[in-house]
Order: structure tokens, then C-alpha cells, then sequence
């Protein structure tokens, strides 16, 4: 590739070496090119055209959107324009999630309004509470999340009406209000507790935690500092572009499925432990190492490549991922509360040490928002199943939030990558007894 004297002019020129022919290709925003402008490069014209192969898509566009700005060079996060730093200290979850899925900061009568719906779908029919009481007592909670999720979109049939926007909203607000109900449920049939009804007067964190908490008719109340951490982890956690789960909502929604059965998917896509099970994996792993002394022979593991040092690296942060260093403050005032957690000792002396050592330095690995997430969540009360759940709630608003511009992006269609053949060539059958 070179220049062949277009200087000034906003394109790529291409030489293919194959003919000796130039080509001409139009560079878009930033340094983007359309992939499809690839395809008139050939040897001839029954050819296919050139493509580009890029396993795990770690160099592919699959979409403009206005919806989240990552730098992961410079440690940079914001929703919609606005730092997460702000919002993180003067928003709140149900704010900023109004202002992911409209796209503006809401006023007062705005918020109002989102408020109330969110709070007044919070209840789920009872066939829903039914079909989660049919699991087994040790079901992983992720796993009975995704299907209660998935059932949903039995209850509502119009949500097939992807394309009318008072229908999309509709199922955004109800997805919004059930997502905290269904993971206090699911938490409840691990413990063998009876279901806690959502109560209206209660912020959308405090009726979360007291769906969880509360025993019996005892007058449950949370303490109001862990209601706002809980609210920032939230807002902390609520997109983060174009992610495995959150490509995995676009991709299933771009066949045009409802947004319960493209939030299962989605949910599935985070419940891996290289993603939204990664907290999970930090406390197993934290557990394991046990005590300060075993860090060091820990980490000569990591670097013989026998184990990994979860909650560390991200594939697009190369620098300390900004959510770690607010998680990192919320945890001090948990502990507060609850009394600190001894594997928080642990942990940061693994930080410490990782952050001073050339493996990791010049690897960029940093810990990313996981890191602290889960030792917060464990001081709270919550039992490791729950951690990736405590990550989809929030979630589900960037995944709606991608969905919609999904919808209302006309270049989109059905979303269908390529592969490069590396199989057999044709051959024929060979019967059973013929064969070797
Ligand atoms: N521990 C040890 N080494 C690591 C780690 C880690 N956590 N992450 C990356 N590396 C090493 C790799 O072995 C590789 O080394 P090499 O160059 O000698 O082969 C190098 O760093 C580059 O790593 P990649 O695999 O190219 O990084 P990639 O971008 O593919 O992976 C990922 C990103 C999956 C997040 C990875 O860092 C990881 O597995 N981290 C642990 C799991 C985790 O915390 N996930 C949560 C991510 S945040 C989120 O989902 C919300």
C-alpha cells in the first residue's frame, strides 16, 4: 500500500502486486475504510473479491454508534459525551440510563416519568416465578436469569413489533424493571427463601436489596451506603461498546428476534469467565492464592502461562481501566459498612506487585473493572453465582440502548460474517465397510 502521489486527498491508494493494478479506496472518519470497498479487488472478475480475515474481529467496525467513547490508550470512558467519572459521582443509574437509551440527560419531568414506569413494571407474572421455582436448589444463577429472560418474550408477543417505537419502548421499561426482580429470584431459590415482592417507595437499588435481604415481615431497610454503591457499580457497568455480549445482543437482534430472546443471547455471550464471569473467577482465584506469601509463586505461574490473572488485561484498555479506579473508591466506603474483606489484602498486593513487574508492564496488563467488583459484592452479601448477574442487570440497558440504534441504523442488515475455507476439497462418499 502506498501513496502513488494522491497526497491531501482523503483515500487509500492500493496496489495489487498479483495484476500490477492501483485502486483507489475512500477512508471514512478516523482511519476507517469500508471493508466492502475491498471487494473490487480481484484477479479476475469471476473472482470473489478481496477480504479481510480477522479472527475475533479485533480490527473490525461492525457499526458507527453514538452511544459509547472508549479510548483505551488514555484510560478514557463516556456515555453518550459524558466522562464516567461524572456520572459516576452525580448521576444515578436510572438517570444515566435514560440518557444511554434516549441519548440526552433527562429534566426532572423526564426523569420522573422513567422513574415511575421503570418502578411500576417491576412485577413479573406469577408463571415466570413458577417456572424459576422448577430448578434444581443448585442452579447457577446466570444460568436461570437467561431463561426466565428468554421466557419473557413468551409473555409479550408484541415485542415482535421491532420496528414500532412505542413497542421498543415498551419492552425497554419492562426489561429495565424485571432484570432486578428475576436475579433477586433466582438468588431466593438458591437460598431456599421465599420470594420478596418489589416495593414501589424504594429506589431501584434499594428494592433490589431488599428483594435479596429481606427476611420475613422484619422491617428490612438497606443501608443507604450500599444502596448508592450498588447504584454506581451499576452506572459503572452499563455499556461498554461494541463487547462479545453486547455484539452478541446486535448480531441475534439483526435477524430481527425480540429483544428477550436477543437479551438471552446476549446474557449467554457475558456469562463466559473471559467476560462478565471474570469477577466470578477473581474471587475463585484470590481464594486459591489464599494468603500474601503465595503471590509471588502465583504470579511465576501466570507469567509459565499455567494460569491467568483474572480481572487483569482487557482487550481494549491498555492502560488502568478508569472503572477499576472508581470501583476502587466505592470499595473503601463498603468496607465502612460491612468491615473489610481479607481478600481485599490479597488483592492488593497482587495489584502492587503485578503493576511492578515487566511481564505485565509490557503487556499493558492493567486490572480492569472486575478486579474489585467481586470482593465489593462479596463484603455486600452477595455468593459469587451472583456476580455476573449483578453485572447483567445493569448491562441490559447498554445492550437496548445498542439495540435500538441497531434498528434505527439503516446500513444494517442481518448480520453475516465471512470465513476463509481451509477444509477438504469436494470427495465423494465412502460406504461404512470401505472405510480405513
Ligand atoms: N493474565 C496473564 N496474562 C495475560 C492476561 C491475564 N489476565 N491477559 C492477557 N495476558 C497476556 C497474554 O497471555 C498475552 O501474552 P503473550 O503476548 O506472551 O502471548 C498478552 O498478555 C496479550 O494478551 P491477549 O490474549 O492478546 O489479550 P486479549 O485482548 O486477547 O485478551 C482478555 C483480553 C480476554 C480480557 C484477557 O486479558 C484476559 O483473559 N483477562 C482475564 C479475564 C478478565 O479479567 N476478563 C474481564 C475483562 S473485562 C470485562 O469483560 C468486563
Amino acid at each position: 500500500m502506498g501513496d502513488n502521489g494522491s497526497e491531501g486527498k482523503n483515500s487509500l491508494s492500493i496496489r495489487d502486486n498479483r495484476t500490477g493494478r492501483d485502486y483507489e479506496i475512500d477512508i471514512l472518519e478516523g482511519d476507517v475504510i469500508r471493508a466492502m470497498d475491498l471487494r473490487q479487488i480481484k484477479v479476475d472478475n469471476g473472482d470473489f473479491g478481496m477480504m479481510a480475515y480477522d479472527p475475533a474481529y479485533t480490527n473490525t467496525a461492525s457499526t458507527r454508534s453514538t452511544v459509547t467513547f472508549i479510548d483505551g490508550e488514555r484510560g478514557i470512558l463516556r456515555y453518550r459525551g459524558y466522562p464516567i467519572e461524572q456520572l459516576a459521582e452525580r448521576s444515578t443509574h436510572l438517570e444515566v440510563s435514560y440518557l444511554l437509551l434516549k441519548g440526552e440527560l433527562p429534566t426532572q419531568a423526564q426523569l420522573d416519568d422513567f422513574v415511575h414506569d421503570v418502578t411500576f413494571h417491576t412485577y413479573v407474572h406469577e408463571n415466570i416465578t413458577e417456572m424459576l421455582a422448577g430448578f434444581r436448589y443448585d442452579a447457577h444463577a446466570m444460568g436461570m436469569m437467561i431463561s426466565a429472560v428468554a421466557a419473557l418474550s413468551t409473555f409479550y408477543p408484541e415485542a415482535k413489533e421491532i420496528h414500532d417505537p412505542e413497542a421498543r419502548w415498551q419492552q425497554i421499561i419492562r426489561l429495565v424493571a424485571k432484570m432486578p426482580t428475576l436475579a433477586a429470584y433466582a438468588y431466593r431459590h438458591h437460598r431456599g427463601l421465599p420470594y420478596v415482592y418489589p416495593e414501589n417507595e424504594l429506589s431501584y437499588t434499594a428494592n433490589f436489596l431488599n428483594m435479596l435481604f429481606r427476611i420475613g415481615t422484619r422491617d428490612y431497610r438497606p443501608s443507604p451506603v450500599l444502596e448508592k454503591a450498588l447504584d454506581i457499580l451499576f452506572i459503572l457497568h452499563a455499556d461498554h461498546e461494541q463487547n462479545c455480549s453486547t455484539s452478541t445482543m446486535r448480531m441475534v437482534a439483526s435477524s430481527g428476534a425480540d429483544p428477550y430472546s436477543a437479551l438471552a443471547g446476549a446474557m449467554a455471550a457475558l456469562y463466559g469467565p473471559l467476560h462478565g464471569g471474570a469477577n466470578e473467577a477473581v474471587l475463585r482465584m484470590l481464594n486459591r492464592i489464599g494468603s500474601v506469601d503465595n503471590i509471588p509463586a502465583f504470579l511465576e505461574g501466570v507469567k509459565r502461562k499455567e494460569e491467568r490473572l483474572m480481572g487483569f488485561g482487557h482487550r481494549v484498555y491498555k492502560a488502568y481501566d478508569p472503572r477499576a479506579s472508581i470501583i476502587k473508591r466505592t470499595a473503601d466506603e463498603v468496607f465502612e459498612v460491612t468491615g473489610r474483606n481479607p481478600l481485599l489484602d490479597i488483592a492488593l498486593e497482587l495489584e502492587r506487585i503485578a503493576l511492578s513487574e515487566e511481564y505485565f508492564v509490557e503487556r499493558n496488563l492493567y486490572p480492569n473493572v472486575d478486579f474489585y467488583s467481586g470482593i465489593i459484592y462479596q463484603a455486600m452479601g452477595f455468593p459469587v453465582e451472583m456476580f455476573p448477574v449483578l453485572f447483567a442487570i445493569p448491562r441490559s440497558v447498554g445492550w437496548l440502548a445498542q439495540w435500538q440504534e441497531l434498528l434505527e441504523d439503516s446500513e444494517q442488515r442481518i448480520a453475516r460474517p465471512r470465513q476463509v475455507y481451509v477444509g477438504e476439497e469436494a470427495r465423494d462418499f465412502i460406504p461404512m465397510g470401505d472405510r480405513g
